[in-house]
């Protein structure tokens, strides 16, 4: 633990995704020019990450325009050259720095909301503890320590939904005793397979619908702001969508246009009825996503936590792309940065509560979450137990994520429970939430 604390100081001084982003235009659109049916402009410039820059390149000249979307899948997720595909993207080394990664205090905690959540249920057993997109797998780590810790009696396993060969690896290195790739041909829901030091089983699957039925707990950390967006804009009143060219002559790589016809998506997409924004974004598999969770824990029970920085549905222009912790344009050298954008709360809440029998809590703000969950006891407890050189380095860490200058405010929780369990919920206010 001591070596985990002593690593927090040295990476204060590196940039987590939301708070280096300058005003982008929190209230106007990208800009955008009219798109042409087919673009003749200049080769794009070679960089290192010219395969996939190519490959964009090439499929928009042969087929027109891109959404955002397509773009931001193609760039995370190709699996030749995506992001987060074959590299180690967290830490000093790489782009970013996340809430698990700087302080124990995170895993910690919302180990201690879940299995007192899952007691609150009647300790249902066997259950799953599900992760969408773990990282380094420092939080599943964190997690499962407070799980062994508390000997529930319980039997569970773990599922992972990872779409990087490399991340699945270095996370089964974080909390696995041993484990092994599964043969391609083997027709099973999971490709990676690893057993932990306590004898749990854990399985790595590429998608949320390979996860087997049953009883789970489910967190999302980080997850839901790398799923693609698309950006829209009202013209009139018709939604139009923002798409991503080649760029003309003399510019970089790629530029925003705007949609002359109506897109798949544009043509389909329904604003919420209050909705007062001319420009957004939107994100149809974040909408997906939610739905899956929400029939899953209708269905065999359980609880989602999804923790990520975002808005109530207010903000517009968010997209974004961050390189050794400083903001980059999307639009440049694509594979060689993270993209990301905030994610819409209200979107999901809506999803949740209108997909499934659900009831929501929050969102609420990560500081007073970890606040409510008796967050600076913890912090004293570690802080008396650490030499006096550490002592400084433990409550800097612990500042970051609660400070609502820092990650405090702008990262949220919010919470999916079964919906039949409202009314319990609203007699006995679920922990962290009120
Ligand atoms: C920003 S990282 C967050 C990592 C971790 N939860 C943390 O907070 O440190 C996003 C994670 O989601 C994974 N990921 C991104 N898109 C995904 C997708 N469509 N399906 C599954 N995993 C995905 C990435 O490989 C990575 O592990």
């Amino acid at each position: 633990m001591l070596r985990e604390v002593l690593k927090i100081g040295s990476r204060r001084c590196y940039s987590y995704k939301s708070v280096r982003r300058p005003s982008l235009g929190a209230t106007s659109p990208p800009k955008v020019e009219a798109t042409k049916e087919q673009s003749g402009s200049s080769p794009t410039i070679e960089n290192g990450h010219g395969s996939l820059s190519k490959q964009l390149r090439a499929r928009i000249l042969a087929t027109g325009p891109i959404p955002v979307a397509e773009y931001m899948r193609e760039v995370l997720t190709n699996p030749q050259a995506g992001y987060y595909m074959n590299r180690d993207v967290f830490g000093r080394e790489g782009d970013f720095i996340t809430s698990p990664e700087i302080s124990q205090i995170f895993g910690e905690l919302v180990g201690i909301w879940l299995v007192s959540e899952w007691r609150k249920m009647g300790s249902p057993s066997p259950f799953q503890l599900v992760e969408l997109g773990p990282g380094r797998g420092t939080l599943a780590r964190d997690v499962l320590k407070v799980i062994t810790k508390f000997k529930l009696g319980a039997e569970f396993s773990m599922h992972m939904v990872e779409v990087s060969p490399f991340l699945s690896k270095a996370q089964a290195q974080r909390f696995c005793y041993s484990h092994e790739t599964v043969p391609e041909d083997s027709q099973l829901p999971h490709y990676q397979v690893g057993t932990t030091a306590t004898g749990t089983k854990a399985f790595w699957h590429r998608r949320l619908e390979d996860v087997p039925q049953g009883f789970s707990l489910v967190l999302a950390h980080e997850f839901f702001d790398a799923l693609p967006v698309h950006k829209l804009q009202l013209a009139g009143n018709k939604w139009q969508e923002v798409l991503i060219d080649v760029a003309s002559e003399g510019e970089k790589d790629f530029r925003y246009v705007l949609s002359r016809s109506q897109t798949p998506v544009s043509s389909v997409f329904r604003p919420m009825p209050d909705e007062t924004r001319s420009c957004l974004e939107y994100s149809l598999e974040t909408e997906r996503q939610v739905g899956l969770l929400a029939e899953r824990i209708q269905r065999d029970g359980g609880i989602a936590l999804i923790m990520d920085y975002g808005h109530f549905g207010e903000k517009t222009d968010t997209f974004r792309a961050f390189k050794q912790h400083q903001l980059h344009n999307p639009l440049l050298e694509p594979g060689s940065a993270d993209l990301t954008a905030d994610v819409d709360f209200k979107l999901v809440r809506h999803t949740a509560e209108t997909r499934g029998n659900i009831h929501c809590c929050g969102p609420v703000e990560q500081g007073l979450f970890l606040q409510r969950m008796q967050g600076e006891a913890r912090l004293e407890q570690l802080v008396s137990h650490a030499l006096p050189e550490n002592q400084e380095i433990i409550r800097s860490g612990y500042k970051m994520l609660t400070d609502p200058e820092q990650m405090g405010s702008r990262f949220k929780f919010l919470a999916m429970f079964p919906g039949v369990l409202a009314n319990h919920l609203n007699k006995y206010p679920v922990v962290g939430f009120s």
